[in-house]
């Protein structure tokens, strides 16, 4: 069997996402136990696959080594928070923020600016210290993750539209691109209103 792309350091991935994944659990526990709300509808996650990681070193002009994957590549660990109203996303935000020794060193948010094709979501690039040495040798090693975070809404209109960018011989692609850019405002839209409803709801009690 070929050795890993990520080296010495394959065991040492999933224990750094579980660190953060748990915390963000923690978090949400909570607000559910303060506000009867919990802060997310539902969290998954993953590291990238030895062939998919491969492929995008490939695609980067990267050798296949342990130091792209873990360096140069950011999400080799993956977590993706997907939230029932647009406050929730910055609240999630705010607590990944104050998660200690987790540092957002990008963000992308693609909510404020939507894709050219109405991708809506946040992304975050967080660095991790965790208790172990990493790929450069650091101790304590540093770690990136790729946060998204998103509303169900987002989410349905990403998962729909990523299984049919890959659907060949599409006979009107303009169209149907046009289409699904139409539906992505439009939830857009009711993401706000939903918002705006629970905000009126809240203040009736
Ligand atoms: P990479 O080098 O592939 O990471 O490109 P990037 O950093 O320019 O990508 P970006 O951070 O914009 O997006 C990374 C991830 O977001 C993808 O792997 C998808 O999960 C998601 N994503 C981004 N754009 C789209 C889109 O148009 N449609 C869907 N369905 N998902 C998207
Ligand atoms: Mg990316």
């Amino acid at each position: 069997m070929n050795e890993s792309i990520y080296g010495a350091w394959k065991d040492a991935l999933p224990q750094v996402l579980h660190s953060i994944v748990s915390q963000i659990e923690d978090f949400s526990q909570k607000r559910k136990e303060e506000t009867g709300e919990a802060a997310y509808e539902h969290l998954i996650y993953r590291i990238k696959t030895e062939d998919s990681m491969r492929e995008k070193c490939r695609r980067k002009g990267l050798p296949e080594n342990a130091s792209s994957a873990l360096y140069d590549i950011h999400d080799a660990i993956g977590i993706r928070i997907v939230c029932c109203f647009l406050n929730d996303i910055y609240e999630n935000m705010n607590f990944i923020r104050s998660i200690p020794g987790c540092t957002i060193v990008k963000e992308k948010d693609y909510i404020k600016s939507a894709k050219p094709n109405g991708y809506r979501s946040c992304h975050l690039i967080v660095e991790m210290e965790a208790p172990f040495a990493d790929v450069k040798g650091r101790n304590p090693g540093h770690f990136f993750a790729e946060i998204q975070l998103r509303t169900i809404a987002m989410d349905s209109w990403a998962s729909l539209e990523h299984q049919m960018k890959y659907k060949k011989n599409i006979k009107n692609p303009e169209m149907i691109t046009r289409e699904l850019k139409r539906c992505a405002d439009e939830l857009a839209s009711c993401d706000l209103s939903m918002q705006t409803i629970r905000n009126l709801i809240r203040q009736e009690h």
